[in-house]
């Protein structure tokens, strides 16, 4: 079939194979461009099929030709119904690091449950024997909690008070002030039980308890912060409650890694286009300045530029691990750099609907959105009639 985009508000409910498969392609190519990086061999990423999951799995396959399992949740293909985009990135993949002589296999389903935990297992059990890195870098609405069956849904609200500022819808490009409510005790439990550190602690009891975890074995979850403009939402917001209870988690699964020589680390990475935080609001206008800022100077990063540096420069470098003074690593640096939040605080003030193509790069917005779903990507022709039924080659 001929596959456009059918945009609804924060998705897109199309995704193209060959744009996908591209998009993995130019990730590979990144690694490869930057040489070998001295990381383990046998890699658990989950939440694997995009963002900065899938920048990890391409970063170890073809940084440090590890072997990689790979846990997501993402929609098949039918007939006359296109996959949802981390299925054809997985598929893409898989592909090339079977053509060059991986193992890659992934499994398809919650994460959360108790069920795919299980699978997993079993996988490592089979295959690899033991695991040297898991990844953790699920992204989701909500989680059915495996031991109680109680459904937690996230919510992106402010804590203590009613937040006012400016946001963009990024396909108009109109600029508008939003309020939006504080969020209840029981919004803010919900959010923390959703994308806190909880899983990640099942899921490493679990790995320990099979005996899975080898000698040393490292895990990273990955965290944001961001700029006083969006903290309010952000990081003093539920999402940020979620993410203060990672960050303490990353020291609770440190210490029981200790006896086996092993660390969990939680790492601050820069703020991107991905499915997950166009959804956030306010955060779009903010990485559209961030954008045109770090373009100028020369120091814009998207995930695969952002994983091979965590790898290469902080994680596997054969030295100590360097952390800020609440033990996370960085990754945000640049963002981060005084002179570029400068330049981004005057131009949120100066940011309206007519201003806003000129000041931020909402252009550079819009195209990484639609890259995430496989379009308007360089050298695909949108106009080919292309199969939307893509099998996944290491799929159990
Ligand atoms: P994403 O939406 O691109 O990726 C989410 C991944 O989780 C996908 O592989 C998806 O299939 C998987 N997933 C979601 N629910 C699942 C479930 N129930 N079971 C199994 N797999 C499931 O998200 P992104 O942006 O890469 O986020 C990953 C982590 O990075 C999150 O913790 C996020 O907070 C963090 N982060 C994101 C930043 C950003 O600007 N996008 C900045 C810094 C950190
Ligand atoms: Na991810």
């Amino acid at each position: 079939m001929i596959i456009a985009p059918r945009i609804r508000g924060f998705i897109c409910l199309t995704a193209h194979p060959e744009g996908c498969e591209q998009n993995v392609v130019n990730q590979i190519n990144y690694v490869k461009s930057k040489g070998d990086i001295a990381g383990p061999k046998r890699v658990l990423v989950i939440g694997a099929s995009t963002g900065f999951g899938l920048s990890s799995r391409i970063t170890s396959a073809f940084g440090s030709e590890a072997s990689t399992i790979g846990v997501y949740f993402e929609k098949p293909p039918a007939p006359g119904k296109t996959a949802s985009p981390g299925w054809y990135n997985t598929a893409a993949f898989e592909k090339k690091a079977h053509e060059a002589g991986l193992y890659a296999k992934s499994i398809n389903g919650d994460a959360f449950s108790d069920e795919i935990k299980k699978q997993t297992i079993d996988l490592i059990k089979a295959d690899l024997g033991q695991i040297d890195l898991i990844i953790y870098s699920l992204a989701s609405p909500k989680r059915v909690h495996p031991k109680t069956g109680v459904v937690h849904n996230s919510v992106l609200k402010p804590i203590g008070q009613v937040f006012s500022n400016k946001t963009v819808d990024f396909h108009t490009g109109i600029v508008s002030e939003i309020s939006i409510q504080p969020a209840n005790e029981e919004e803010i439990e919900n959010t923390v039980a959703v994308m806190g550190g909880e899983d990640w602690a099942f899921w490493i009891d679990a790995l320990k308890e099979a005996d899975l975890l080898a000698p040393g074995a490292t895990t990273v979850a990955y965290s944001y912060i961001g700029p006083s403009l969006t903290e309010a939402v952000y990081r003093k917001g539920t999402i940020g409650r979620a993410k203060d209870h990672l960050e303490a988690t990353a020291f609770k699964i440190a210490d029981q890694l200790k006896e086996i020589g092993g660390n969990a680390y939680v790492s601050v990475n820069k703020g991107l286009v991905t499915q997950a935080s166009s959804a956030i609001p306010i955060i779009p206008l903010y990485i559209s300045l961030l954008y045109k800022v770090m373009k100028a100077e020369g120091v814009h990063e998207g995930c695969i530029e952002q994983i091979q540096r965590l790898y290469s420069q902080r994680l596997f470098t054969g030295s100590d691990v360097a952390v800020d003074d609440k033990g996370r690593i960085r990754i945000d640096d640049l963002e981060m750099r005084q002179d570029i939040q400068d330049q981004v605080s005057a131009l949120w003030i100066e940011a309206t609907t007519e201003t806003l193509p000129e000041l931020g790069d909402l252009a550079g917005y819009k195209k990484d959105f639609l890259k995430l779903f496989g379009f308007d990507v360089a050298g695909i022709d949108y106009d080919k009639d292309v199969n939307e039924v893509v099998e996944i080659p290491g799929l159990v």
